[in-house]
């Protein structure tokens, strides 16, 4: 299935088309059961993401905070007052009595700690729905990098360092972004999301939007395709020159080669 494609010419548009975005996909998944869960990224994206999703819930009436949960999707190894966390970020732009509805980042010295103990929080705050004991997140906001990297998966390092029992997380050690030591979803379970969203801005990132569109599968960015189809792309005209011509390509439907 071709990916929604939405192109802005500013910050305004973006912000406009991510809210249309954050209410449609809301307001179907309130009128479901249970848990939402919502998968956000670092970098630049907690500013972004913020401003829209904190616009579009001032103006649910009612909402019933209880069922809203955001988490990392991949986290920076570091204490939460360090200005590399990225659940640090969120919750210097969110209000403090929405603190609570955002998942806790389990810092530990060894990483691997780290990414054992934030499975089990992902597992107690979000009851996910799972196929194939792979949990499927509803909502994933991703990013990418001009190397193709997403979350905290990097080309050529897909295959993450297992941790024991582990299915969702991975332990990353030496990652080529700084800070080198984080805890990341693994490339399957973004693949199971029921709704993934790319974030991205910038010429120096076209041939990753390029990849992505066309399945590139050399970046780790065209292997988080959903296995359902549900992407949207939120590009920029930076960005978005990686596809001149929307109307082609993206229909053939090869999925991601398995980590070998
Ligand atoms: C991280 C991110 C990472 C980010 C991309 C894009 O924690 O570093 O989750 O995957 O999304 O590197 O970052 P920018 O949006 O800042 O370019």
């Amino acid at each position: 299935m071709k990916p929604q494609l939405n192109v802005s010419a500013d910050d305004r548009e973006l912000n406009k088309q991510l809210c249309t975005y954050i209410h449609e996909k809301l307001t179907y998944l309130l009128e479901q059961s249970g848990i939402i869960s919502i998968g956000v990224s670092g970098g630049s994206m907690p500013k972004v993401f913020s401003k829209a999703f904190l616009h579009v819930t001032s103006e649910i009436r009612n909402l019933n905070w209880k069922r809203i949960r955001i988490f990392m999707v991949d986290e920076r190894n570091v204490e939460i007052e360090d200005e590399d966390s990225n659940l640090g970020a969120y919750l210097k732009l969110f209000p403090e009595e929405l603190h609570e509805i955002f998942v806790p980042f389990p810092y530990h010295k060894d990483v691997r700690h780290s990414a054992r103990e934030y499975e089990l929080n992902l597992r107690k705050y979000l009851l996910p729905e799972q196929l194939n004991n792979i949990a499927r997140f509803d909502m994933l906001f991703l990013g990418v990098g001009p190397d193709g990297h997403t979350a905290s998966i990097f080309p050529g390092r897909e295959r993450l360092e297992k941790v024991n029992e582990l299915n969702w997380v991975g332990a990353v050690s030496e990652s080529p972004k700084p800070p080198p030591s984080r805890v990341t979803l693994t490339l399957q379970c973004i693949q199971h999301a029921k709704n993934t969203a790319f974030i991205i801005s910038g010429r120096q990132k076209a041939e990753i939007v390029r990849g992505i569109w066309h399945r590139d599968f050399k970046y780790p960015a065209a292997q988080a395709r959903p296995y359902n189809g549900k992407l949207t792309l939120f590009v920029d005209e930076d960005a978005a020159v990686g596809i001149p011509n929307p109307e082609s390509g993206s229909e053939s439907d090869s999925t991601p080669p398995p980590l070998g």
